[in-house]
């Protein structure tokens, strides 16, 4: 849909649900990321890219400490009193809402409520931070309201604090940091422990791909969590040898092989994922800008297998999804995308095949697992900001 019928249409279902005309709006994308899975939390590098795919917040401030806050997208809504947020959870996603407020007043801004309606276009549940695009949507639109200006980066880092504290997924900052910094049209190098960036242009005729497996993710389950602490248990271990190590990131592959038979093998093949993993992240960042299609292909490759054989998030519907892809003409790389256990995958593409790449990958997906895909393109559009 185009912007202007989009605003129209937002405009006017706010309308109807609050009478008159919203005076405020804001918009913050989704991301993918194209390496350095699960290496955020370990205070290494992912290679980010925010997606054409955003949340708007169509909104006018109210002066009696409430928010009340619909969605377009999705049933059921909030009515809550910003003093008592603790007391008052939604349990659904208007918790990002709260978690989003609450975490802005714990870092001790004064807010102003608002009458709000959200509308997004990111797919919710597959790996592209819807959650985060409306975390930092919301954020943004506070600003506004409560006349308040956050250096992004300290946004993204209240974003996390609501999911954290407040919605109760520990998630790192990765998926925040990228909707509130991310840079129109190219990727960004992202540095998770001094949560700086770098612009990471892409070489002219690589498309990314979004292929949605559109398969049930549970993500909030204990999978997530205990990858997290499997990788802290590494740590603990290897601090024994080497005392000033905080995270995965201070640890060299050499370090870690020669300790290896001290570290239970589960542990053992998460920490080796993390650390080649972060390396990859770095080797994309020398590739990108170049387009060399075989390291490409490559880096994707390793990426995918250390996924599916080290870290264990793979899935059979994303292993269905990865041979569709590889099988397909124009395909550079393939691999998955956010937390993994289902959701998308992100194909690199050559742009003269993107028809043929889409149409085979729809076709093949579909008769291999019963299950109807959603395969696009996407561009880096803009961080969270006002809506133009
Ligand atoms: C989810 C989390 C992120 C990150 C990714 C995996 O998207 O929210 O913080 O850990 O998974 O890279």
């Amino acid at each position: 849909m185009e912007a202007e019928a989009r605003k129209k249409l937002v405009a006017e279902k706010f309308s109807e649900l609050f009478g008159g005309q919203p005076q405020l709006w804001s918009r913050a994308p989704g991301r993918v990321d194209l390496m350095g899975s699960h290496t955020d939390y370990n205070l290494g590098y992912v290679m980010t890219m925010t997606i054409d795919q955003d949340t708007w917040i169509a909104a006018r401030a109210r002066q009696d400490g409430r928010v009340c806050i619909r969605s377009l997208n999705a049933a059921g809504g909030g009515d809550f009193a910003l003093d008592s947020l603790e007391q008052s959870r939604g349990c659904n996603w208007t918790d990002y809402v709260r978690g989003t407020a609450w975490a802005l007043q714990q870092a001790g801004y004064r807010l102003t409520g608002f009458d709000g309606l959200v509308h997004s276009t990111v797919p919710f549940g597959s790996g592209l931070s819807s959650s985060a695009a409306l975390e930092m949507a919301c954020a943004v639109m506070f600003q506004q309201t409560s006349d308040l200006k956050l250096d992004p980066v300290e946004m993204a880092l209240i974003g996390q604090a609501g999911e954290n504290q407040y919605v109760g997924m520990n998630c790192g900052i990765l998926d925040q940091y990228s909707s509130a910094l991310g840079q129109a049209g190219s990727a960004l190098l992202l540095d998770c422990r001094s949560l700086t960036s770098q612009v990471t242009p892409m070489a002219a005729g690589i498309n990314v791909v979004i292929c949605d497996t559109r398969a049930e993710r549970n993500l909030a389950g204990t999978e997530y969590g205990e990858r997290r602490a499997q990788c802290e248990q590494g740590v603990e271990m290897l601090r024994s040898h080497y005392p000033d190590i905080e995270a995965l990131r201070d640890i060299r592959f050499e370090q870690l092989e020669s300790h290896r038979a001290e570290l239970p093998e589960v542990v053992y093949k998460r920490c080796r994922f993390i650390i080649q993993e972060n390396q990859r992240v770095l080797d994309l960042a020398q590739a990108l800008p170049g387009g060399d299609r075989l390291r490409l292909s490559e880096l994707f490759r390793d990426s995918y297998q250390g996924a599916r054989d080290l870290y264990q998030i793979s899935a059979p519907a994303m292993e269905a999804m990865l041979q569709a892809m590889l099988a397909a003409p124009g395909v550079i790389g393939a691999r998955q995308t956010g937390a993994g256990f289902g959701g998308c995958m992100v194909g690199l593409v050559e742009e003269g095949q993107l028809a043929a790449f889409a149409g085979q990958v729809l076709n093949d997906y579909a008769q291999r697992t019963g299950i109807q895909p959603q395969v696009y393109p996407v561009i880096a559009s803009p961080g969270a900001g006002l809506l133009g």
